[in-house]
């Protein structure tokens, strides 16, 4: 395993328990709309890249789907095993990277929540889903997102890193449509919705690289951070209004791609 993916497991395999319990991921109208958006035929195989505790694979599952869920996190796969233990072998939770080759497909869709800004070779890791699908299968990926300013985008990734070492980097929702178009996926949808973040309860159950109070203090000084608007309460509590992305992509079937790859070499000609 990378270093990077070592200090990923170590990081998930502590904040689990609260993890699984906080209220934005755990929200059941955000997990519905994330199955809505997928928008899949009856009875799928998904695989959950980045499973957590198996709060997405739940959802799916529940939708009448099959669920293979993968994470790097011990922990984490005992808590997806635990929740969905209902569903017998309608659901499989290993302990794997996206990336390790013993990950077989072909499924008919792959789901991410939260994962990307967490993965150091972003454009890697959709790729490999895409190679795991079948053709015609689909690509669902949530995430927050960050500001088109390149410097108000910086300035999120260090408060970010700040309350979490194993951050990587927020993509804008256009970042996100173009990974999927770089990818070779068609007929790409992205739906951006709100949602809001309790400042303590999200700082608490990261693992920090600098203070809570200097975190704090920063985001309060600027303001301007599309998806990352902090607003002080009455008490002292602090409000970070966010955006998340939900981006869906259909891989092209052979004789889709025959003809994108035609229609590509009569314009070059
Ligand atoms: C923020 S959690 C999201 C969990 C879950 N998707 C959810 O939304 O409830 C990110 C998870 O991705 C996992 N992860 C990150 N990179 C991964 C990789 N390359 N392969 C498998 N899991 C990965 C981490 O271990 C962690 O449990």
């Amino acid at each position: 395993m990378s270093e990077h993916n070592q200090a990923l497991a170590s990081a998930f395999d502590g904040q689990a328990e609260k993890f699984e319990f906080a209220p934005v991921q755990s929200d059941p109208a955000a997990l519905a709309r994330l199955v809505r958006e997928a928008d899949l035929a009856a009875d799928c195989l998904v695989l959950d890249a980045g499973c957590g505790p198996g709060l997405v694979a739940e959802a799916f599952l529940n939708a009448g789907h099959r669920v293979v869920g993968v994470d790097l996190s011990t922990e984490m796969i005992a808590r997806a095993r635990r929740r969905c233990a209902a569903f017998g072998n309608r659901a499989r939770f290993e302990r794997l990277s996206v990336t390790d080759p013993s990950l077989g497909g072909p499924f008919d869709a792959a789901v991410s929540r939260y994962v990307l800004h967490h993965v150091d070779d972003q454009p890697g890791f959709i790729a490999r889903q895409v190679a795991l699908l079948r053709p015609g299968g689909i690509l669902v990926l949530s995430d927050h997102t960050t500001d088109l300013d390149p410097d108000r985008s910086a300035l999120h990734e260090e408060l970010e890193r700040g309350r979490d070492k194993t951050h990587t980097r927020n993509l804008t929702a256009g970042d996100l449509v173009d990974l999927f178009g770089e990818a070779g996926l068609i007929d790409v949808r992205m739906v951006e919705e709100r949602f809001t973040l309790d400042f303590d309860e999200w700082f608490d159950r990261g693992t920090p690289a600098l203070s809570k109070a200097d975190v704090r203090t920063r985001l309060l000084a600027n303001p301007g951070i599309r998806g990352f608007h902090p607003t002080l309460m009455t008490g002292g509590a602090l409000r970070i209004d966010c955006f998340r992305a939900i981006v869906r992509g259909v891989k092209p079937s052979a004789i889709e791609t025959t003809n994108s790859q035609v229609k590509a070499e009569a314009g070059h000609a």
